[in-house]
């Protein structure tokens, strides 16, 4: 498989599942348009794609929740490299917070505006640019888009909102030529729990009890993430439209383990 001469632009590139994404595609030979609010780390996994094969790497210290720095992203890459192939949509964020936490919802404007709105966002600005390329994009959901769990209301809202948002957006795009998918990751250990606000002790201890009550008993890495979504935004995938590709370990099966008091 190889995204030679082609443009992927990334969101929330800066750790993870994005930088697993970023770091796989440049292995691909794709040009890269990175996006992450943090500048620092953006730049190592940039320097980090950079050094691999001939892949040509924007950076963009950019707020995914802010609809102009979305779209200077964007008018900036087709600036630099003409054309957009590919959008990864993966930034995210955790807050604990359920239906009766008493700034439940400033927490769930924010949650929903990074994890859902931004989605709609990039989608819609680098339509134009999509459907000239005949592109893709996939966007990062979860599990928790099918499960529920207790003081996870507006994280589990945003990510059941994203597979549906990727239906609709696949619907209006397949008569322009453009594919929408989304996946559903299980869990990757990455920082996002520490992110949330977890301390190093029960970020350790949360991986562990994933990785021992999915029913195949580990954590999935967040390079077999990317290779899903290389497969999607490959030619490989020119029937799928509008699905939504669970990676689990069989997490939806045994559904959500309960949290070490
Ligand atoms: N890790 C998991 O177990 C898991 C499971 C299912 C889904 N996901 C989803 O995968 C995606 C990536 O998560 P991850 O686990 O790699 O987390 P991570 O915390 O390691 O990486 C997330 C990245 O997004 C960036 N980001 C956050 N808010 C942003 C904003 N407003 N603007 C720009 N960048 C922003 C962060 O700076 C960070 O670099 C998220 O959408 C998450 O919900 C993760």
């Amino acid at each position: 498989m190889s995204f030679l001469n082609k443009v992927v632009i990334i969101t929330g590139a800066g750790s993870g599942i994005g930088e697993g994404t970023a770091v796989h595609f440049a292995t691909l030979s794709a040009n890269l348009s990175l996006i992450d609010k943090n500048g620092e780390s953006l730049h190592k996994v940039a320097e980090k794609c950079g050094s691999l094969s001939q892949t040509k790497v924007l950076e963009f210290h950019a707020d995914v929740s802010n609809d102009e720095e979305i779209k200077q992203a964007v008018d900036n890459t087709m600036k630099e490299f003409g054309k957009i192939d590919v959008v990864v949509n993966c930034a995210g964020i955790i807050a604990y917070r359920g239906i009766l936490d008493s700034d439940l919802l400033s927490v769930f404007d924010k949650v929903i505006s990074v994890n859902l709105r931004s989605m709609v966002a990039m989608t819609h600005f680098a339509a134009p640019a999509l459907i000239e390329s005949k592109g893709c994009v996939v966007n990062i959901s979860s599990v928790m888009a099918r499960m529920v769990s207790k003081g996870s209301l507006p994280y589990n809202v945003s990510k059941a909102a994203v597979a549906h948002f990727t239906k609709n957006a696949a619907y209006d795009l397949a008569e322009k030529g453009v594919r929408v998918n989304s996946i559903l990751p299980g869990p990757v250990e990455t920082n996002i729990l520490l992110s949330a606000g977890n301390t190093n002790e029960e970020n350790d201890k949360l991986w562990e009890l994933f990785a021992t009550a999915v029913p195949l008993q580990h954590n999935i890495n967040a390079c077999e993430i990317a290779e899903m979504v290389a497969y999607l935004a490959s030619d490989k995938a020119k029937s799928i439209t509008g699905a939504e590709f669970v990676v689990d370990s069989g997490m939806i099966l045994s559904g959500m383990p309960n949290a070490p008091k």
